[in-house]
């Protein structure tokens, strides 16, 4: 088999890039390792950025979101039972976020794939790319029927954090910054309506906790917990307890209390290795960068990335210049690092670390108060949540 572009991995990232290189008229095919019910019914995170809602307009997938996203305009930050609201509309010249959960980009995304007959294969195991610091890789893997090799001019490494395009980059080219945070998160979905109409992040003494929602019917909680717990440790009534204490005031006597499914704990982490291209191999999304997930991030860093990538692609394709492929990871970085800012800071000023002591608390509580009081403080709290632009 032949393609320009060998995509590893059907994740927001993989198969946003399949859509944006199509639309380029160039022909890349995408290898994932699970099965595409499994891609689809991942259970993450649920808030798109104003340009991701854009994208996919434009690649003609954006029906759905519009009729059933959720536009959000605003959040609100909960300190110990108070709190205070932020006004996208108002200090991001009318900006929003849409809440849509990532399963439902994902249908969108493979619904397409199949009308625009984009060339996905799932169940791909053992996917290795070869070849790539010359100028003809190719990727080999096992498929039910034997063993499988695609030639390609570039391979793009859109295989999360767990796959293997970042590991065929040799050691010494490449830096790793990471910051492992002690604690994690306790999902769970409920099928009972939200108990604010916008999100609600807390900080509370005994942690953080962060009211979201998938429908005006279905609510997505978090309790930040420690890093020891299992989900046998929380019964029902214990999250909800722990929840309302933490969400504190009108929020707590809001909330409908329900059976919880889809429990998790996932632990918290940022991660950056540069650069995001070696040779004939870029990388995108979380195969080169991880969020805490404090501000939802994740999803639409991997589509900056790609916008990037597809413009650089399309740029040598129809033109022949480099500049934008050799450009790709300075171009990504730049952006990534202003989101692991953001991620990085939200995470810090809401979450209960575990030896913070007086001071430590003092501190969050008075830039909370700063925000509240102050707009210049909230308009850079709301430029950042909306998204910054996507090419900077
Ligand atoms: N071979 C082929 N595919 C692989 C391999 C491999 N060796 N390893 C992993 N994959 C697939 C995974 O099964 C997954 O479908 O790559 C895909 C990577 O998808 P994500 O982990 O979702 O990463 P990405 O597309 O970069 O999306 C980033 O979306 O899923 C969220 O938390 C994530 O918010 C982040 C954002
Ligand atoms: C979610 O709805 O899953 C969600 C929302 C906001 C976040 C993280 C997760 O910051």
């Amino acid at each position: 088999m032949r393609a320009q572009v060998a995509i590893i991995g059907a994740g927001p990232a993989g198969m946003f890039l399949a859509h944006l290189l199509r639309e380029a008229g160039i022909d890349a095919v995408v290898l994932e390792l699970r099965s595409r019910e499994y891609v689809v019914a991942r259970v993450r995170a649920g808030v798109l950025e104003q340009s991701t809602v854009d994208l996919m307009r434009r690649l003609g997938i954006g029906e759905r979101v519009g009729r059933e996203g959720m536009v959000h305009a605003g959040t609100t930050l909960a300190v110990d039972g108070d709190s205070f609201h932020v006004d996208f509309a108002e200090l991001a010249n009318g900006a929003a976020i849409t809440v849509y959960g990532q399963s439902e980009v994902m249908k969108d995304l493979n619904q397409a794939a199949d009308e625009r007959h984009i060339h996905v294969i799932y169940e791909a195991s053992d996917v290795r790319p070869h070849g790539l610091d010359t100028d003809t890789p190719w990727v080999t893997w096992n498929s039910p029927h034997g063993a499988r090799r695609l030639e390609c001019d570039f391979v793009a490494g859109c295989d999360g954090f767990h796959g293997v395009s970042r590991g065929c980059i040799p050691h010494g080219a490449l830096t790793v910054f990471e910051r492992a945070y002690p604690f994690g998160w306790l999902g769970v979905l409920a099928e009972v309506p939200p108990c604010n109409h916008e999100l609600v992040y807390a900080n509370h003494e005994r942690g953080f906790a962060l009211a979201s929602m998938r429908s005006p019917t279905r609510s997505r909680c978090y309790l930040q917990c420690s890093l020891q717990d299992r989900i046998e440790d929380w019964s029902d009534d214990a999250f909800w307890d722990e929840f309302a204490l933490r969400i504190g005031g009108s929020f707590a006597s809001r909330i409908t209390r329900g059976p919880t499914f889809e429990k998790s704990i996932a632990p918290l982490r940022s991660f950056v290795c540069a650069p995001m291209r070696w040779g004939r191999l870029f990388l995108a999304g979380d195969a080169a960068h991880i969020v805490p997930p404090t501000g939802a991030k994740g999803l639409n860093l991997a589509v900056a990335d790609v916008v990037v990538l597809a413009n650089a692609l399309g740029r040598l394709y129809a033109t022949g210049s480099c500049e934008g492929v050799d450009g790709y990871s300075d171009r990504a970085l730049a952006r990534v690092w202003k989101a692991e800012r953001f991620s990085w800071w939200l995470t810090n000023l809401t979450h209960r670390f575990p030896h913070m002591d007086g001071f430590d608390r003092q501190m969050q509580l008075a830039e909370l108060a700063y925000l509240r009081s102050s707009r210049a403080a909230r308009s850079a709290f709301a430029e950042n949540y909306v998204g910054l632009p996507l090419e900077v």
